[in-house]
Parts: C-alpha cells; structure tokens; sequence
C-alpha cells in the first residue's frame, strides 16, 4: 500500500466528473487500498479518487463505526433532512452547515464488480452524498448553508 497526495482545493481536476470502472480489477483494487491508507493517514471520514487525482467513481468510506467502498455508486433512495457540520480532506480549514438527506439508499459494485445495495443513515449517509458530489465535480460548500466563522472554527476544533 501507499500513501497518495491528497489534490487541494483549487486544482481543476476537483471540478470534473469521473468516469466508471470496470470491475474486477487489479489496479481498482491497489487505489482502493492506497485510498484507505490515505484517508486514515489523514484523520478523514471518506475519500473520492479525484481527491488523489484519479477520475474514476470509486470512493473508501470509514466513519469509525462502518467502512465502505463504493464503485459506480448510483443513488437510488433519499430520506429526511440532516443539517450539521461537514468538511472535506480537500479543503482544510474550511467548514459549513449543509443540508443532507438523512437516510440514502445506493447500488454500487464490490470489487469483484457484484451489484450490492447499500444504506447509511446520518453521518454515514452525509459522507456518502459528500464522496458522490467529488464524482461530479461538486464541493461540500457549493451548497452549504452557510460556513463556520473563525470563532466557530475555533470552537469547533476545540471541542
Ligand atoms: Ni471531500
């Protein structure tokens, strides 16, 4: 495994939309692993291979409690609201309030390219819609309600 250069906020390739893979595939599953290592490396809830400057739709999740990886995810559900905190590895130091479903339902493929469907509910779910967005060149704060103000970020961080 490696670790891998996380892209920053700012470099054009967080802006396009990646492509599918075909699976299985012995190099899907290397950037997989080397995505995992990155995100734990970097204390992050989830990771999208545009964030390390791969365009492919694959994203490692790890909230702690649940690990995810996704491979041509589509979204097929969506439930309730969610407004809480969020960031992203990509963009340090910046923080807002989004707005989120609650509960999503997704198909994706594992490695061995099986359908599977997946559901995540709160933080699970909110990483899962922040992962998908860096598929289509989207960041948390397009559309963030609003961002943290310093005090808030200090506040934030102190806790
Ligand atoms: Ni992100």
């Amino acid at each position: 495994m490696a670790t891998l250069n996380i892209v920053k906020d700012g470099d054009e390739i967080l802006r396009k939309k990646s492509r599918e893979v075909t699976v299985p595939d012995p190099r899907i599953d290397t950037l997989l692993d080397d995505m995992k290592e990155t995100m734990a490396k970097a204390g992050g809830v989830g990771l999208a291979a545009v964030q390390v400057g791969k365009l492919r739709r694959v994203i490692v999740i790890d909230t702690g409690e649940e690990q995810l990886e996704l491979i041509n995810p589509v979204k097929i559900k969506e439930e309730g609201v969610q407004e809480e905190i969020e960031g992203c590895l990509s963009c340090p130091d910046r923080w807002g309030i989004t707005r989120r479903p609650m509960k999503v339902e997704v198909e994706t493929l594992d490695r061995k390219g099986k359908k599977r469907r997946v559901k995540g509910e709160g933080l699970l779910a909110k990483a899962i819609c922040h992962e998908m967005d860096h598929l289509d060149g989207k960041l948390f704060y397009d559309d963030a309600i609003r961002m943290l103000t310093p005090e808030e970020l200090k506040e934030y961080e102190e806790a």
